[in-house]
């Protein structure tokens, strides 16, 4: 069966999820991002790649790192963007998504980058453009519920790659609050594809999904056993936003037990590299030392994130 994201010349027709991008659509993004790092270094950051486009940020959930720099990344392909403001738009008078959606498409949308609390609000998007014969819209998923952030699992293939070369001698520890991390599912997806032979998940287990083990992983309880001689660290936010009920004692506990800190961090490899999606919770998950040591690539991250977000909307829309 065809995936659903690639159109039947096998090119990228939406971006919804990494889990089943073929390895090859993924280097390739990887590989389009390269050059517009460039651009960013230079005096007039602009390209006319997708002049004349229509691109409408739809974020129904807050973000700072994913909307600014899709915008950014929009504005420097020489696009028009808009922002639709969620809560001063008809949305917050009760119109559905879909019509919120069919009228933005009667405005000649090309692309729609869509951030929602809901898991699966992009792919009924993108369900709903090729049921009503606007399959030359794109959607490009932001970040849905606890499903995927396929942008985000791409910026941070993008950083492991620069900084460590080549994904099939890596070993990577994902530590923290898998359970409802969108953003450690499409890590997980991604990594896998690309071949890391030693993929491990720290986490206490009540934040671990009943199904981890089946996505190609390894799991501890143990922080200090799971970082032992690691390349990367990617550290995740504890999601109290999706966390129904207490399943942690205290913030304190946590921290005591899952929190990178440098005693910690001296257990993997002495030139491992920490990621972390932002927004971090200093004391929490990660300790401002170490967020702010010389092996963090944090804000590295978020500068790849501009390229790399270049390169899919590009690959989506671009001449
Ligand atoms: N990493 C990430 O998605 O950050 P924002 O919520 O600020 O977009």
């Amino acid at each position: 069966m065809r995936n659903p994201q690639l159109n039947r010349h096998g090119e990228l027709q939406h971006l919804l999820t990494l889990d089943g991008l073929p390895r090859e659509v993924i280097i390739s993004i990887l590989d389009h991002a390269a050059p517009f790092t460039e651009v960013t270094e230079r005096e007039v950051k602009k390209l006319p790649l997708l002049r004349g486009k229509s691109i409408f940020n739809l974020f129904f959930e807050n973000s700072t790192r994913t909307r600014t720099t899709f915008e950014i990344a929009a504005k420097r392909l020489t696009a028009d963007v808009v922002n639709l403001n969620v809560s001063t738009s008809s949305a917050s008078k009760g119109e559905s998504l879909l019509d919120t959606i069919d009228n933005l498409c009667a405005m000649h949308a090309d692309m729609f980058v869509v951030r929602h609390a809901a898991s699966g609000a992009p792919v009924l998007i993108a369900q709903h453009l090729q049921a009503t014969g606007r399959d030359h819209i794109h959607v490009v998923n932001a970040g849905d519920g606890r499903h995927a952030h396929p942008t985000q699992g791409l910026l941070d293939m993008y950083t492991i790659r620069h900084y460590k070369h080549d994904f099939s001698q890596l070993s990577i520890a994902i530590v923290g609050d898998v359970l409802h991390s969108r953003v450690a599912r499409s890590q997980i997806a991604a990594l896998t594809t690309l071949g890391v032979p030693d993929l491990r998940v720290i986490a206490p287990k009540t934040l671990l999904p009943s199904s981890i083990e089946s996505m190609g992983v390894r799991t501890f309880n143990d922080m200090r056993e799971g970082l032992r001689g690691v390349d990367v660290i990617m550290m995740l936010r504890l999601q109290n936003e999706r966390m129904a009920g207490a399943l942690l004692p205290s913030p304190q506990e946590y921290y005591k037990m899952w929190g990178l800190t440098a005693e910690k961090l001296a257990l993997a490899k002495p030139d491992a590299i920490v990621m972390h999606p932002g927004p971090m919770n200093r004391g929490v998950e990660i300790d401002s030392a170490v967020a702010d040591g010389s092996q963090a690539v944090l804000l590295p991250q978020v500068t790849f994130g501009i390229a790399v977000r270049m390169a899919v909307m590009c690959m989506l829309a671009g001449q």
